[in-house]
């Protein structure tokens, strides 16, 4: 190869990991059974690995034994053309490594005021996570799956009603009680979320992936308290426990939870209304009864708060005039590259929305990195509980020296 092909080749290369990771992202967006998923993924992989080494061949090797002269000149200009659109590919992504640097719509509504790092498996008597093997990948250089990062935000809704200025949410998400980490590991993070003594307690999702594991809600999730209540919803992950989905809701209920994947609920604080509803899409459809939420009346004072496991909802949230939508199912990539962020994130937009504060007006959505995930394994991706404190545009604290605007892990944007 020439020296001055390796730019070209360089971007060939860049570009075809973009196409095939990118397609990996949007195929996990979709609603396909859980077995499709896994095949297609593993051909795509397939595909990532093989296409290259057949690129490289093409340019090291002119004449292959097992095939014909005509069908390796047609292979080769087949990968030739390939990997010129890799290549152009491969341009657009670095320039949209260029973009990610720049501000991005939402982030000026944000304001981190606090963020502790915690280690909730500190306070347990035996290490939470029971398998030798998972155990050993958690305690990899690096892993930070077991380093929670409690985070207070200040974040501003243009169309918050005043009387609910310095309303307060924690919201969690994507716990996915898979039995690998333990329950009482998620008992201390139940405490720790009251500790935070939040008015509001919203839960985005992926709670239970194992049948044996909804027997853990009681002392867990069931133990959350706040004074307006705790919501929640369901998540794909949920859909694991096949036919106990109806036990899941029932515990859930039964334990004060607002299953918010079954209906919307009106309620009323400081004499200002809240319209809460959530969105199961596109997994469980239909959304219980949010379509029938009724439309925002510009009349009328009223917080509309959506729950939806998924942040590729947002169009759904912005044309039912939602002003604050809480989403999780991306856990922010899981495994982050400092300088380039998040590259694998299971949503139809790829990577545009893997976490942090997101401003399409009317909407204000806010994607949460999640708690946990089915293996243990993250790299400049801690976990996060998030408390988020709503202010209305008028009444937003001046900046001190303690906050920051929100900044992404790794550096990103
Ligand atoms: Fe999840």
């Amino acid at each position: 190869m020439d020296l001055a092909d390796a730019p070209l080749l360089f971007l060939g290369l860049l570009g075809h990991a973009a196409i095939w990771i990118g397609l990996v992202n949007r195929l996990h967006g979709l609603a396909f059974p859980r077995v499709v998923v896994r095949w297609l993924t593993l051909l795509r992989l397939i595909a990532l690995a093989t296409l290259p080494l057949a690129y490289l061949a093409n340019l090291y090797i002119q004449d292959l034994p097992w095939l014909r002269p005509t069908q390796w000149t047609r292979l080769a200009a087949g990968l030739q053309a390939y990997g010129w659109g890799a290549a152009a590919m491969g341009l657009f992504v670095s320039a949209r490594w260029g973009w990610r640097q720049l501000p991005r719509a939402g982030r000026e509504l944000c304001r981190v005021q606090s963020s502790t790092s915690l280690s909730p498996a500190a306070e347990l008597a035996r290490h939470p996570v029971a398998n030798p093997i998972r155990r050993a990948i958690s305690r990899l250089p690096g892993n930070q799956s077991l380093e929670l990062e409690v985070v207070e935000k200040e974040l501003v809704v243009p169309r918050l009603p005043p009387a609910l200025d310095g309303l307060s949410i924690a919201h969690l998400t994507d716990l996915h009680y898979t039995g690998g980490i333990s329950r009482e590991y998620f008992e201390v993070v139940a405490r720790i979320t009251n500790d935070l003594n939040p008015d509001l307690i919203a839960v985005t999702g992926d709670l239970v992936d194992k049948v044996h594991c909804i027997d853990w809600l009681p002392a867990t999730l069931g133990r959350l308290r706040a004074p307006q209540g705790v919501y929640a919803i369901l998540g794909n992950h949920d859909l694991r426990v096949k036919g106990e989905l109806g036990r899941l809701r029932r515990v859930l209920t039964d334990l004060g939870i607002v299953d918010l994947g079954l209906t919307h609920r009106h309620i009323e604080i400081s004499g200002a209304r809240v319209l809460l509803a959530g969105n199961e899409r596109p997994w469980i459809v239909p959304p219980a009864d949010a379509p029938e939420c009724p439309d925002r009346d510009e009349d009328e004072a009223c917080l509309r708060l959506l729950l939806s496991h998924s942040p590729d909802q947002l169009g759904w949230a912005r044309q039912r005039g939602f002003d604050l939508m809480l989403a999780g199912h991306t856990h922010g990539g899981q495994i982050r590259l400092p300088g380039v962020g998040a590259l694998l994130c299971p949503s139809l937009y790829g990577v545009k929305y893997d976490c942090g504060v997101f401003h399409e007006p009317p909407t204000v959505l806010h994607v949460s990195r999640g708690l946990s995930g089915v293996d243990p394994l993250r790299f400049f991706c801690p976990p996060e509980l998030v408390r988020l404190v709503l202010r209305a545009p008028a009444a937003r604290s001046r900046p001190t020296a303690q906050t920051t605007t929100e900044a992404e892990p790794a550096g990103v944007r």
